[in-house]
């Protein structure tokens, strides 16, 4: 039976109560969590977004009423706040030290069994999870990340205040803009036939702001890419978008990492500024990654060297190639096993690499797969060259210099990650610079921009583009926190002749330029100011102050890696009806 709530208003949360409250009357409201029927006495545990409080019924009519009681009812109480008896004060409770003594209960609303428990200790199956999304949010952790959420965001929009950022909003019903990936398209009923894109970014419109004059612009703002997922991506996400007029890259940096600095003060921690910073052809050579995580140290040394002339044929002849040696020292692991260094290699064989090669020093002698290949001293000079100490392993592979980084630079964080060395609560960022600014797409077999067709060359290499497309340098930098990229933007092109030869570079005709871009290569042309900014990824950000592996447990309402909302069910068909008023047929 339900009760109507009447005329009951809650006067504390269930994570109020404590002992200052110890005597007064009390009218809780929220969920059971659980109930606990000790025959002459029942316990209740009432939950809502604020904490846990226990009630005690007693007397026979209350009790009976407290034994129907099931998970997940939504009631009312009125009642006594009390001491806990001492054999009962649950430190680990904020409201631990009482109980309300019931004297009025209220079923307000009763439900099914749950699929899963609501605790956080529970691990129910993904799927079930997303499916019944409202009782998943239950949980006090995913609720945590919710607040957490939002405190983030007004932190971002007060910092963005305070320096005279303006927040505006940009359409999200717009035309296509390429960001490397596919559009989520919608069609138009008024112009059958033709669709608008939901934007993959504004980077049009926040540009187009600054022709305008807007000067400074933010936006907390949902992107949508029909892009492959991973725990890192979804298809709808948020960025903290920025722009900035007569903007250089060190205004940039100068702008968000004190941006950054705020938003960890969120969860109370210090973080040092200014950032470190390195280039991309050193992020991939040390560390093999365009989002090298500095939690660790273990960079990739070259050590081509000290095989150039070596008696081991294999690593001479990827030098005489022009390949290179390359090596990694991992802090005390001589000791690792013969089964611990035959599972890498067989690692680095799985991830393209020829082979793996360790050495190591044991007391005085040194000890190495291509030990008789290479020979004692030749081992034992690569170990001082690499500065491999009494205690550490040296990992080697050769060949291309990309592809060697690569294969050493995901068994460094590999290695990392199984040895703890990764710590969630230690947080280090970097700028990622000076990014190549094409990429040749050996599928299309053209080139493609590494950021987006917007960004400006650096100006010494502008008149090169043509010559030489893959020398050419970017004026383009990501923000890389714990080897998660975090953000990513550049300086801008202002210039429409320049942005024309961008779309040429790329193999977009002057035609096509024009029926895509038309509208954007126009604005340029009255009046542009030098701008840039940056896109932060907001989820990923989120994510890692929560410490949380996936974007998912920080997003209300997320989608499965196959893009589906499993709670609302879509993406469904429509009705006939429908397609026919917007003039669309499928052959699904
Ligand atoms: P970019 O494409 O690098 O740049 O995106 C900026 C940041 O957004 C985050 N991000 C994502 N997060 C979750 N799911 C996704 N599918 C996803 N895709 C990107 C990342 C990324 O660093 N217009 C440019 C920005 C600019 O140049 O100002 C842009 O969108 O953290």
């Amino acid at each position: 039976m339900v009760d109507k709530l009447g005329d009951w208003v809650r006067t504390h949360t269930c994570g109020d109560l404590r002992g200052a409250q110890i005597g007064q009357n009390v009218l809780l409201l929220g969920w059971v969590h659980r109930v606990r029927d000790l025959g002459h006495l029942v316990f209740v545990d009432v939950r809502d977004r604020y904490g846990l409080t226990q009630i005690v019924v007693d007397g026979e009519h209350l009790r009976d009423r407290a034994k129907h009681l099931r998970a997940e009812f939504v009631i009312g109480v009125k009642g006594r706040v009390r001491a806990r008896a001492p054999e009962a004060l649950n430190p680990k409770m904020p409201t631990g030290e009482v109980e309300v003594q019931a004297v009025e209960i209220k079923t307000l609303s009763e439900a099914r069994v749950p699929p899963f428990v609501i605790a956080d200790e529970v691990t129910a199956n993904d799927d079930l999870r997303l499916k019944y999304r409202y009782l998943d949010l239950r949980r006090p952790a995913l609720q945590a990340n919710l607040g957490l959420r939002h405190r983030v965001t007004l932190a971002v929009r007060k910092y963005f205040d305070a320096q005279r950022f303006w927040e505006i909003e940009t359409p999200v019903l717009t035309k296509s803009t390429p960001e490397g990936a596919r559009d989520y398209l919608v069609p138009s009923r008024v112009h059958p036939g033709e669709f608008y894109a939901l934007p993959q970014s504004p980077q049009i419109f926040k540009q187009i702001l600054m022709i305008a004059g807007t000067d400074r612009y933010f936006q907390i703002v949902k992107c949508f890419r029909d892009e492959d997922l991973r725990a890192d991506r979804q298809p709808e996400f948020t960025q903290i978008d920025v722009e900035m007029s007569f903007a250089t890259r060190e205004l940039v940096f100068a702008a968000i990492e004190p941006l950054m600095r705020d938003i960890f003060q969120v969860i109370g921690r210090d973080i040092a500024t200014p950032f470190a910073r390195m280039s991309y052809a050193d992020a991939i050579a040390r560390y093999g990654s365009d989002k090298p995580d500095l939690r660790v140290g273990m960079a990739i040394a070259d050590l081509s060297g000290g095989f150039a002339d070596s008696t081991f044929s294999v690593f001479r002849d990827a030098v005489a190639g022009g390949g290179v040696v390359r090596g990694l020292v991992v802090p005390g692991a001589a000791s690792y096993s013969r089964k611990q260094l035959d599972d890498l290699s067989a690692q680095a064989r799985e991830m393209g690499a020829g082979g793996l090669v360790w050495a190591r020093r044991s007391g005085d002698v040194v000890q190495s797969s291509a030990l008789k290949a290479a020979g004692a001293d030749a081992i034992a000079a690569v170990l001082a060259e690499a500065g491999a100490g009494a205690t550490d392993l040296l990992l080697m592979a050769a060949g291309p210099a990309e592809a060697t980084s690569k294969v050493l630079g995901a068994l460094r964080l590999d290695i990392a990650k199984r040895e703890g060395w990764l710590k969630p609560d230690e947080y280090a960022f970097v700028w990622v610079v000076d990014f190549p600014l094409l990429e040749w797409d050996g599928e299309e077999k053209r080139w493609v921009a590494m950021h987006h067709p917007f960004t400006s060359p650096i100006e010494a290499h502008m008149d090169r583009m043509e010559q030489e497309p893959g020398q050419v340098l970017a004026q383009a930098y990501d923000l890389v926190l714990n080897g998660s990229e975090i953000g990513g933007g550049s300086i801008r092109i202002h210039d429409n002749a320049l942005q024309q030869r961008m779309f040429r570079l790329l193999g977009i005709s002057d035609e096509d330029a024009k029926l895509r871009f038309g509208f954007f290569l126009e604005a340029l042309e009255y009046g542009t100011p030098p701008h840039g900014g940056i896109a932060l990824g907001l989820d990923r950000i989120v994510a890692i102050l929560a410490g949380e592996s996936s974007i998912r447990d920080v997003i209300a309402f997320p989608k499965t890696a196959q893009a589906v909302d499993l709670m609302s069910t879509a993406p469904t068909p429509v009705s006939l009806a429908q397609l026919r008023e917007l003039r669309l047929k499928t052959d699904a």
